[in-house]
């Protein structure tokens, strides 16, 4: 990318916050556009308003941004990156999920010839950046006498439900909101293979689902529960070493962690407590994809395994 990044984002919801404010504090970000039919104009960027468009197309008769964030709901992925890639020679940073079923991730594959989707798009999987998602993982990269991970529990809460129809609108469902997090977070830890079983209740506002992974030599299930049936977000997820009965609990919404074998505590992580959760996510999402490397997890490659997961129909006979 050039020195100054000259930046369009589209969709001005409830995540473009979050964006703005990493945004923000970059000193080579410059704010071209933003594109949102719900809105008349731009919100507040460093003191100033940028030219605002009801839609991407118009914008990019006007703008020549070197990347395009898409923080639009997530049906609408898709066709935004689509026309991303063809009226502009931006690189583009979609939200998660990319893609809300498998025909468009094979419309997208389709156009790599003609637009180098590989080189240009990325998925903002930022539940891997979280810090102790890392914290975690340095500690399985530094404990290889702890074994494999023989069991994993995932359990993601939102207090979405109160949202009504407002939450289907903007995330579809409980499972293509949060299964992806859960499973491109698991990435930093094991292989994932392939999912095993799928159940949807609450009229897709909760979720069970399994799903096979390699570690090390072994083969384990993770086991993967979110649900809108809350009063408050808790999300946490147990890796457990059953060779060495050590076990990592990681809670993603305090940011903390620790590690613990038998009745002795091992490793802990915590915070200084002063950066919000999405803050501590998008910052060094936004440092990896504008440091010129951009880590693997944000690529289209992972973009597709993980999507081949997340969408796929398990086998009849594996299902709950
Ligand atoms: N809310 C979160 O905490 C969060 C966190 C991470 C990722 N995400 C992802 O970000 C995406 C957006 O989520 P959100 O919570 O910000 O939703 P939201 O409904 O609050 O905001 C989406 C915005 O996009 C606008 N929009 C709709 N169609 C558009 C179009 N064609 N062009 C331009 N703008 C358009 C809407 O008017 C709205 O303002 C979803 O895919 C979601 O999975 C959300």
């Amino acid at each position: 990318m050039s020195d100054l990044v000259r930046i369009g984002l589209v969709g001005v919801g409830t995540i473009a916050e979050t964006h703005l404010q990493v945004l923000a504090e970059q000193p080579w970000v410059a704010l071209e556009f933003t594109v949102d039919p719900k809105h008349t104009e731009s919100p507040v960027f460093r003191g100033t308003k940028p030219p605002h468009y009801g839609d991407l197309a118009h914008a990019l008769e006007a703008h020549q941004p070197d990347l395009i964030v898409i923080a639009t709901p997530t049906g609408t992925h898709a066709d935004l990156t689509v026309q991303a890639l063809a009226l502009s020679s931006a690189r583009v940073l979609v939200e998660k999920p990319l893609v809300h079923d498998l025909a468009s991730l094979a419309r997208l594959r389709s156009l790599d010839g003609s637009a180098d989707v590989r080189g240009r798009v990325f998925t903002a999987h930022h539940f891997a950046f979280s810090p102790e998602v890392r914290w975690a993982s340095d500690q399985l990269a530094g404990h290889s006498e702890w074994g494999p991970i023989t069991g994993i529990t995932s359990a993601f809460y939102d207090p979405y439900i109160i949202q009504g129809e407002q939450a289907f609108a903007s995330y579809i469902s409980s499972w293509m909101d949060t299964g992806v997090n859960q499973l491109s977070m698991l990435a930093r830890f094991v292989d994932l293979t392939a999912l095993t079983s799928a159940q949807q209740t609450d009229g897709g506002a909760s979720a069970w689902y399994t799903c096979e992974y390699r570690s090390r030599d072994a083969v384990g299930t993770a086991r993967l529960r979110s649900s809108w049936l809350t009063g408050s977000s808790s999300k946490e997820t147990t890796l457990v070493f059953g060779h060495s009965g050590v076990e990592v609990w990681i809670d993603h919404t305090a940011m903390t962690g620790f590690a613990a074998q038998d009745g002795r505590l091992l490793a802990a992580y915590g915070s200084d407590g002063r950066t919000p959760r999405k803050v501590a996510h998008y910052r060094p999402l936004y440092e990896s994809l504008l440091s010129g490397r951009p880590d693997p997890v944000l690529s289209f490659d992972t973009a597709t395994t993980i999507t081949e997961l997340h969408l796929a129909t398990p086998p009849p006979h594996d299902g709950v």
